[in-house]
């Protein structure tokens, strides 16, 4: 069930509507429901438990302090892509142990920093890559953990510049080389090769190309075992889409189904060929423990009749949501005061770039004044926010029950420009 709900025609977060959310903290401004990101996140927990398993949240998708440390709360580890997200998990007090680093261009001084903290495993994407994790490793005394991100060439079947799997792909290691690569990995002395891994995209709907990618790695890893490299960790990053009301799209797989068919999986090839080998399962997911979570509240600025198209002009824009400008994605925007009737609008933002939309040809009732939503906006909205036009990025809060706490504040346009300085 949503956390988000019409109550006397009226939207509301958890036990709060958002006109009292708006009218109290502003507009443009992200909520996001406590209960459904602890429920998300129960749907990966529940279906590992009892298993040697880890949920490893791709922070990428939204990495709010708060969100990862209700997340670190219950146990979950995280996937980063950078040194500053390994530095958020710190300050968010999540435990650097559960800590997998993807990515395809780590920096040295990004790789010292995971060594200090002594992350669970680099996911190294290129030869040279492991040479310089190796020649890292090495000056400071140290031994790192690695797992090749391979690339299954499995067809994800998603938005192309989502989909990461494929030959033309800029990640992972071809399938073609990757015992080879395993072999060089093997021998650099400062490595321990610890398992294997792939993302092949995001906002998948059905499982099944996961599940082929998942036979893919299972292949290697025996492949490898007959030479004598012995594997621990299996992970199949993320994917799992979430329903963004697209009717043309539908619905996603559920959560439980698709984990509990990668251990049925698991487990009988453990029973057939790898017995007594303990390997422990490692999922990635982001949009699927955030989307749901958050919506982005915005306030109609202006109505304006054009010759061919109505315009609602909203106060949030492309650089506080890029997805719709960035993929064409279809974003559902639905009123805070429920309304019958209306006309066709483009919701639109106020920067200066025809690309700066936010929805198309909706039906809205609307009128200045009024308070509109952005449905399923918790992933990948805040994370990828900019300050284009000198906007201040918008505020965060999390509703619990009946409290708003916020958890980040409006940007302050001052605080854009203060690291700059004018030449003397
Ligand atoms: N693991 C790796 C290595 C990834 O690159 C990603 C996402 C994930 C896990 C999490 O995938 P998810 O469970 O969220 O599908 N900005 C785009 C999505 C980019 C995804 C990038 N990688 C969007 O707004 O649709």
């Amino acid at each position: 069930m949503s956390q988000f709900s019409y109550q006397n025609g009226v939207l509301h977060a958890e036990g709060v509507s958002l006109s009292a959310i708006a009218e109290q903290y502003g507009t443009p401004a992200y909520v996001y429901s406590k209960a459904q990101l602890l429920d998300n996140f129960a749907s990966y927990a529940d279906a590992c438990r009892g298993r040697d398993a880890l949920v490893c949240y791709a922070m990428k998708a939204n990495s709010n302090l708060a969100i990862l440390d209700l997340l670190a709360r219950q146990g979950a580890g995280f996937d980063i892509v950078s040194g500053g997200e390994l530095l958020r998990v710190i300050a968010a007090g999540g435990d650097p142990k559960k800590v997998i680093f993807s990515g395809v261009g780590k920096s040295v001084e990004e790789m010292r920093l995971a060594l200090q903290h002594d992350i669970l495993c680099f996911n190294v994407e290129s030869i040279p890559e492991l040479h310089r994790l190796n020649d890292v490793a090495g000056s400071m005394g140290r031994r790192a953990r690695v797992s090749l991100r391979v690339n299954p060439n499995v067809d994800p079947k998603t938005h192309p510049y989502i989909a990461t799997g494929l030959k033309a792909s800029k990640f992972g290691v071809a399938f073609s080389d990757a015992l080879a690569t395993y072999r060089a990995a093997a021998q650099l002395p400062h490595l321990d090769v610890a398992g294997i891994d792939c993302h092949i995209g995001s906002q998948l709907l059905d499982d099944a190309p996961l599940l082929e990618a998942l036979d893919k790695l299972i292949e290697l890893i025996d492949a490898l075992g007959d030479e004598g490299i012995h594997l621990h960790h299996l992970d199949l990053g993320g994917g799992i889409g979430v329903d963004y009301g697209d009717e043309e799209d539908g619905a996603p797989v559920a959560v439980a189904d698709y984990l509990g068919r990668v251990f049925a999986r698991v487990d009988a090839w453990r029973a057939e060929r790898h017995a007594g080998r303990p390997i422990k399962v490692i999922f990635e997911p982001g949009r699927s423990i955030v989307g749901n979570t958050g919506v982005l509240l915005t306030k109609v600025e202006f109505i304006k009749h054009g010759e061919e198209k109505n315009f609602c002009i909203v106060d949030a824009a492309m650089n506080d949501m890029a997805r719709p400008a960035l993929y064409q994605a279809w974003m559902d925007m639905q009123p805070v005061v429920q309304a019958d009737g209306g006309a066709l609008y483009d919701v639109v933002g106020p920067i200066c770039e025809s690309g700066d939309w936010l929805a198309r040809d909706r039906a809205l009732a609307v009128k200045e004044g009024d308070l509109l939503v952005m449905k399923t906006a918790g992933a990948y909205g805040m994370t990828m926010a900019s300050n284009y036009n000198t906007r201040g990025r918008a505020a965060e809060l999390i509703v619990d029950g009946t409290q708003v706490h916020v958890v980040r504040q409006r940007e302050n346009p001052a605080d854009l420009f203060a690291l700059e300085s004018v030449i003397k």
